[in-house]
C-alpha cells in the first residue's frame, strides 16, 4: 500500500532505526558496550539471589550488600554499557576501553 511502511519495506531495524543483525558478534554495538551489559547480568543474578534469600528467609541483614550489587553492579554497569552503546564515537576512545 502506498504510504505505508511495512516490515518488509523498512527492512529489519532495531529500535534506534538501525539495520538490525541477529547473531553473534554480528551487531552495530560497539564492542567494549558487551562486557558492560554481561557483567551488569551476572551482578543482577548475584542481586536478586541475595534479594530472594532475604525474602524467603525472612532475614533482612544482607540488604546492604543486595542494594549495592544491585544499584552499583547492575544499574550502573548497564548504564555504562548503554551509554557506550548510543555513543559508538565516544566507546572507542582510550578511557572508554581501559574502563
Ligand atoms: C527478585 C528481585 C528482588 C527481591 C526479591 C528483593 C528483595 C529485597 C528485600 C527483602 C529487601 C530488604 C528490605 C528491608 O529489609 O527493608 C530489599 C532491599 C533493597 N533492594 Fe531489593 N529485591 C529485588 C530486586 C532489587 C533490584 C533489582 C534492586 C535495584 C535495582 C533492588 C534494590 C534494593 C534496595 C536499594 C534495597 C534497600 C532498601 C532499604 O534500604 O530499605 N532490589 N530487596
Amino acid at each position: 500500500m502506498p504510504g505505508v511502511t511495512t516490515s518488509k519495506s523498512a527492512g529489519n531495524r532495531c529500535i534506534f532505526g538501525r539495520p538490525a543483525r541477529i547473531g553473534k558478534g554480528d551487531s552495530n554495538m560497539p564492542q567494549v558496550a558487551q562486557p558492560f551489559f554481561k557483567t551488569g547480568i551476572v551482578w543482577l543474578i548475584v542481586g536478586i539471589a541475595i534479594g530472594l534469600h532475604m525474602g524467603i528467609s525472612g532475614d533482612h541483614r544482607a540488604f546492604p550488600a543486595h542494594a549495592h550489587i544491585n544499584l552499583l553492579g547492575w544499574v550502573t554497569s548497564t548504564l555504562f554499557g548503554g551509554y557506550c552503546a548510543l555513543n559508538p564515537a565516544k566507546a572507542q576512545r582510550k578511557l572508554a576501553v581501559a574502563h
